[in-house]
């Protein structure tokens, strides 16, 4: 807005940001039965079980909870082989990606990353005002390995690495994640976004913990209930750290009051549910073949996709095509400028949601 007037009371990088506010729902759409396929959700909802847990924790919320999920953090650790004291807790695992840049870096200290990367990161950076390396992907939209480590210099703090990456639902091999987590020198903090982990072990993908675990430098992974658990809305992510000294500097940041009074409780039934979330996995990839089936079919060339989203080319600015499927109740989203503004990404949806956005796509790019 050009008539905003130059301001002293906030810093300088906070200062005339845009609002990004992907979960906005229009007007036209409330109490609609919209298609929602632009947010990377989970179709399905949680499941009885984890529903009659969270009605059962409304009842204490007149308390605090305890923030460290002193119940569900010792099951995790258990189950991933980690000290307890090295996970702690996000209100989603957006949340913890800003308090791993605040704990790094500071204003214009370096951070290297992709360039084609999750849209929230660029608010991270803003964030902490640094000094960002975005490092050319693959023509492919594969995160390039060797050029990121090759990027690093001696002002670089972090490193940041989405696997599988948002928008591309490309993963890394074991072989490049080894490479990544041997080659990142040892003062860098490595920080691996795993928000889409459950379906990259779901379609064969390495284990980047135990990976992880090797690296002699510091490192950082994040993972989440949001996807493959159904839980979006109960906003509750985690991070498990090379160090508990990384640990605390995290809680310093987000504290112990981030979380909800329900999270804890919804996640433990959900953990406890594993043949939910494989139902939830299992459903995703009938319908991610459905979808890549149907672009192709139609002359187009869909990213081979290991989570829940596809992105596309289709040959035509995909902010036009984004429009006209809204209209038709069907949301979708852009995957960025420049080369990839002919992109769409689309998330997998219920049955129904396929077939309507391959109707709709056909109508349209016809
Ligand atoms: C790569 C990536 N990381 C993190 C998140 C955030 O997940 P949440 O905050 O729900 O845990 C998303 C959400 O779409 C994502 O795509």
């Amino acid at each position: 807005m050009n008539n905003i007037k130059k301001t002293t009371h906030i810093r300088s990088n906070f200062q005339n940001v845009p609002f990004w506010n992907p979960t906005k729902i229009f007007d036209h759409e409330i109490g609609k039965n919209i298609h929602r396929m632009d947010l990377n959700e989970c179709p399905y909802p949680p499941s009885e079980r984890v529903v009659k847990a969270i009605q059962e924790a409304a009842r204490d919320l007149n308390r605090y909870p305890d923030g460290t999920c002193p119940s569900l953090t010792p099951m995790i650790a258990k189950d991933l082989n980690i000290p307890e004291d090295t996970i702690t807790w996000g209100g989603g695992s957006t949340q913890l990606l800003t308090a791993i840049a605040e704990i790094s870096v500071a204003p214009n200290q370096n951070i290297v990353a992709p360039k084609l990367v999750w849209k929230r990161f660029q608010g991270v950076y803003k964030i902490v005002d640094a000094n960002v390396t975005h490092v050319e992907n693959n023509s492919d939209g594969s995160i390039n390995v060797g050029s990121m480590l090759s990027a690093i210099n001696s002002d670089t703090k972090l490193v940041i690495c989405v696997t599988p990456n948002n928008p591309t639902g490309l993963m890394l091999s074991e072989t490049e994640m080894k490479k990544l987590c041997e080659e990142t020198p040892d003062d860098v903090l490595l920080f691996i976004d795993e928000a889409y982990y459950e379906f990259a072990i779901h379609a064969g993908g390495p284990d980047v913990l135990k990976i992880l675990k090797n690296r002699r430098g510091p490192w950082v992974v994040t993972r989440t209930f949001s996807k493959a658990y159904a839980l979006a809305g109960i906003r509750l992510g985690y991070v498990i750290c090379s160090s508990n000294e990384i640990v605390n500097a995290i809680r310093m940041v987000s504290s112990t009051f981030n979380l909800n009074g329900m999270a804890e409780a919804a996640a433990i039934a959900a953990w406890e549910e594993p043949e939910y979330s494989k139902f939830i996995l299992d459903r995703n990839a009938e319908e991610r073949e459905k979808v890549v089936n149907g672009l192709k079919a139609l002359g187009y060339n869909p990213i081979e996709s290991v989570t829940n989203f596809v992105s596309c080319d289709i040959k035509r600015p995909a902010s036009e095509v984004v429009t006209k499927m809204r209209e038709r109740g069907i949301r979708i989203s852009t995957v960025g400028g420049g080369e990839f503004e002919n992109f769409i990404r689309l998330s997998m949806g219920l049955p129904e949601d396929t077939e309507a956005f391959l109707d709709a796509i056909k109508e349209i790019l016809e």
